[in-house]
């Protein structure tokens, strides 16, 4: 069975563990970390059918298992990809805004023969963005609306427009909320193309992201109207259960090859 380890014990994490203990993910989870160790013990506390270690450090981890699964934030990304590929272990990265920040780690990857995965997170509509990737594509622009106190950490009167630029900028400034343009960025026209309007909205409780997609093929128009995470409000409830969907479908294709 291939063994995976888990870097970054907060909500995903978390959750990837469970579905991988209740055997809906079927790998076996050899090792969780997290920078701040209490999580990493309050994570396996939950585990009924499995004992994956508390590793000491990102580099036991990362050693103990065939696939790393980073559920962290975009400098574990980095910190993982300098440790893993070389030994030759691939990578499934949450923090997606980490391949824009260090656009060397798809290099890097390439480089030492190693895949990095990740999920679609909290949108719908990549399968049709991927497919107008093949004829000429004219616009790619993503509207993510969420509460202003998650956005600005206050309450605020009237909506207002935090950001508007490209996704390359959007996940600089934004790097805990802005991993959709990430991923939108890398399977459609790439970061500094794709363009990004973010919105804090006092009237809504969700986070909202929608997609507009032009080309010669015509118009792709998605809306996801996300249920935050009980565990992080930042994060949406259907980016933890893409996580896991992705996860199952990497490693079971892995197995049907053999590897
Ligand atoms: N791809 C997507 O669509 C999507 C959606 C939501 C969140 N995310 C990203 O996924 C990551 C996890 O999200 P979450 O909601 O579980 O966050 P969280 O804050 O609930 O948990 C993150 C955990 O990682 C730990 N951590 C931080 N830096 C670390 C490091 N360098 N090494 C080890 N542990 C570290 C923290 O202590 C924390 O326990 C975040 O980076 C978030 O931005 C991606």
């Amino acid at each position: 069975m291939l063994k995976i380890s888990i870097i970054g014990c907060g909500a995903i994490g978390t959750e990837i563990a469970k579905a991988t203990d209740k055997k809906i993910i079927p790998v076996e989870l050899v090792s969780v970390y997290d920078i701040i160790p209490e999580k990493a013990y309050d994570l396996i506390s939950l585990l009924k059918n499995s004992s994956p270690i508390v590793a000491e450090n990102l580099i036991q981890s990362v050693k103990l298992c065939d696939i790393v699964v980073e559920c962290a934030s975009q400098t574990a990304v980095k910190e993982i990809a300098e440790v893993a590929f070389p030994l030759k272990k691939d990578i499934f990265v949450l923090s997606i805004g980490a391949l824009v920040t260090y656009s060397w780690i798809l290099r890097s990857a390439e480089k030492f023969g190693c895949r990095v995965y990740f999920p679609s997170g909290a949108v719908a509509g990549l399968d049709g963005l991927k497919a107008a990737t093949f004829g000429k594509i004219k616009d790619v622009i993503l509207t993510t609306r969420k509460p202003a106190r998650t956005l600005l950490g206050k309450d605020i009167k009237k909506e207002k427009v935090v950001f508007e630029g490209t996704a390359k900028e959007a996940v600089q400034k934004f790097p805990v909320n802005i991993n959709v343009a990430a991923t939108i960025s890398l399977v459609g026209i790439g970061p500094k193309k794709t363009k990004v309007k973010i919105v804090a909205d006092p009237k809504i409780k969700k986070n909202i992201h929608e997609i507009e997609i032009t080309g010669d093929f015509g118009k792709i128009k998605t809306r996801a109207e996300n249920v935050p995470s009980l565990l992080n409000p930042k994060t949406s409830y259907l980016a933890t259960l893409s996580a896991i969907s992705e996860l199952k479908y990497v490693v079971e294709n892995i197995k049907k090859k053999g590897k």
